[in-house]
């Protein structure tokens, strides 16, 4: 007997999927196969900013696609460089290496860090402290830098070099540096963590802190960055800026981009063969890069993100008067929004989708609310009603 013929789904079982397949998605809407409409209030986790075919991303794909996918970076790629040059251009960045996914931007930021340290002479210089509860992706180093259970348990022994302490707390912050201390890694919005956003002061203190010490600030804005949190990047609300950042989601706008950004002394200590990829920065990959660019700078983008999350939020603040049994906080960043719940929020999610809401959850009992960055005030009053419906029969 085929033994594989036992095995109900070939896929290795890392998800619990909700039991919906999406079809088709226009702006800020998903239809599955039946012609089922879902209003799109998690972007695929923060990945499909400009909502589902865009008109200038589909144009790009489809005449990059005709043209040139994939060349390797043994040769010269123009694209790359723009798009390098116009994230130099609109950030504290002065050079960018570019990667597939948010965890590989990752591991460049810790491998930066230490590659650094030693280039400056200081070898010893190697752990990073991070922050209880953070994500930061699902490699070795980066699971050892988030430290949760939840992630590491199983994987053992961790790579060393990673320390941890709880969520913005200062002190804790001072005591566990060691001449051993390369850098200071943080979420400016803790995604998920529970969209737990770090205030300006707490980030100019960090900086501080980072100087002090000679340490590297890395922030991963893999979540909250790109037009996410109203601006091109969180932080920016803080005018606090980091010394290397991790990028990916909105980037691509749901093609597979990433990007490890640094200050010129720091990103330079990336020498030739030190560090690489195949596919990172492909032509194809650039060319969307360089299309979300074109739209996320347009005059008033950022504007409207801002509208329109003072719109959401003052609706959400609404809901949580109304059911007070029921959400115990409303918090964020821009359109990375959190609704903490008395309730499991699971079966919640669930019930959304049959009400036509696609939401995410963070944690055990939040609601990640993580719209397309064209949503307008039309699609709002949709999700708040929808919410209503949905709030109003949950049992408290
Ligand atoms: C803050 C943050 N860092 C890193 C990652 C990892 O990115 P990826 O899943 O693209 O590897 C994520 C993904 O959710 C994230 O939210």
């Amino acid at each position: 007997m085929n033994k594989k013929s036992n095995i109900p789904n070939p896929l290795m079982p890392t998800y619990s999927r909700f039991d919906i397949a999406f079809d088709r998605g226009v702006g800020a809407y998903l239809f599955d196969a039946e012609g089922g409409k879902y209003l799109d209030f998690a972007s695929g986790i923060a990945v499909t900013a400009l909502g589902h075919s865009h008109p200038h991303l589909v144009e790009t794909l489809k005449e990059q696609g005709e043209k040139l996918w994939h060349t390797s970076n043994l040769f010269q790629i123009p694209l790359q460089e723009k798009l390098a040059e116009r994230l130099v251009a609109a950030t504290f960045a002065d050079n960018v290496f570019f990667t597939n996914s948010g965890v590989e931007a990752m591991e460049c930021a810790i491998k930066l860090a230490r590659k650094y340290h030693s280039s400056q002479g200081h070898p010893e210089k190697y752990r990073i402290i991070s922050f209880k509860n953070a994500f930061h992706g699902r490699s070795l180093a980066t699971i050892a830098a988030s430290g949760k259970e939840k992630l590491t348990k199983g994987f053992g022994p961790m790579p060393d070099g990673f320390d941890q302490v709880p969520f913005i707390d200062l002190e804790a912050l001072a005591a566990a540096i060691t001449p051993e201390t390369a850098a200071i890694l943080l979420e400016p919005v803790q995604g998920e963590g529970g969209i737990l956003p770090a205030t300006g002061e707490d980030l100019q203190a960090i900086r501080n802190i980072a100087d002090e010490h000679g340490l590297l600030l890395i922030f991963d804005e893999i979540q909250c960055g790109m037009g996410r949190a109203g601006k091109l990047f969180a932080h920016e609300w803080a005018g606090v800026t980091p010394d290397i950042m991790a990028v990916a989601k909105g980037i691509g706008g749901g093609f597979p981009v990433g990007a490890c950004l640094a200050r010129a002394s720091v990103g330079e200590s990336l020498t030739f063969g030190s560090h690489g990829t195949t596919y990172g920065g492909n032509p194809l990959a650039m060319a969307l890069g360089n299309a979300v660019l074109d739209i996320m700078l347009e005059d008033g983008f950022f504007e409207h993100v801002q509208g329109v999350t003072k719109t959401l939020m003052a609706g959400l603040r609404s809901l949580q008067q109304k059911y007070p049994a029921l959400i115990t906080d409303v918090r964020g960043l821009g359109l990375m929004i959190g609704v903490e719940c008395t309730v499991k929020t699971r079966p919640l999610i669930a019930k959304a989708l049959e009400l036509g809401l696609v939401l995410a959850p963070s944690g055990e009992n939040i609601i990640r609310l993580l719209p397309p960055l064209i949503i307008d005030e039309g699609h709002i009053t949709e999700a708040l009603a929808k919410l209503d419906q949905l709030f109003s029969e949950i049992k408290t």
